[in-house]
């Protein structure tokens, strides 16, 4: 039985997740929260996931859509497994940077194998554990590919796709945001960082108080 919250950051490249989860693990360990911040694919003191990680991305390695696709559910089976359920079963606050939806989004709409394929693939990996909260972080990806390449000059094997690639995946994200929205909360990333930031933790604060 779960008992803590599970928040899920997710948005195409150059939304600021890494900066926004650091944010966050302060802003509510200021609030006596403990909180557990880790990322997928791979995690956080999770060596097999890190692993699938270094696999997945690459850039010298031949993975094929379908590999791909069940590389990024064997690395959340673990991730969830090892890492996420004790930290939540401890009453913690997780917080994921990308989970299930980012599958979905990349593989299912992004590389065309099919959202219902992508979820029946990822069905035995995450056994019904849904996020309390899943954040969208949204943005125009030609914006966020700029932002990570002025941050980042190596790029990994999943940095190297088309525009059109990015915008289909923007697009389903959008979609999913739409159809859930109590679950999925969207963010324009575009607005000022600091009103991003406050944006955001006042969601998780709102979620925290009403469990
Ligand atoms: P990162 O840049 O957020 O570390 O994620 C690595 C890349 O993996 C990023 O391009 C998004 C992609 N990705 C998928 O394609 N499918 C997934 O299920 C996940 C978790 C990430």
């Amino acid at each position: 039985m779960q008992k803590g919250c599970f928040i899920v950051l997710e948005g195409v490249e150059g939304t600021g997740k890494g900066t926004l989860s650091l944010y966050l693990q302060q802003e509510l360990e200021a609030r006596n929260f403990k909180v557990f911040a880790t990322r997928e694919p791979g995690g956080k003191n999770c060596v097999v996931a890190e692993k699938i990680r270094e696999i997945i991305l690459d850039k010298n390695s031949n993975v094929l859509p379908l590999t791909e696709a069940y590389l990024f559910a064997a690395s959340r089976a673990q991730h969830l497994r090892e890492i996420i359920i004790p930290h939540l079963n401890k009453g913690e606050i997780v917080i994921s940077e990308r989970y299930v939806y980012a599958s979905y989004a990349y593989q299912g709409e992004g590389r065309g194998l099919g959202i219902e394929n992508i979820k029946k693939l990822n069905t035995l990996a995450i056994d019904n554990i849904i996020p309390d909260l899943v954040i969208y972080l949204d943005l125009d990806p030609k914006i966020g590919l700029e932002r990570k390449f002025k941050a980042r000059q190596d790029l990994d094997r999943m940095d190297r796709e088309t525009i059109d690639f990015y915008n289909k995946v923007r697009n389903a994200y959008l979609k999913f945001a739409k159809e859930n929205p109590s679950l999925i909360k969207m963010v324009d990333a575009s607005k000022p960082l600091e009103e991003v930031k406050q944006r955001v933790l006042d969601l998780i604060l709102e979620k925290i108080n009403k469990n």
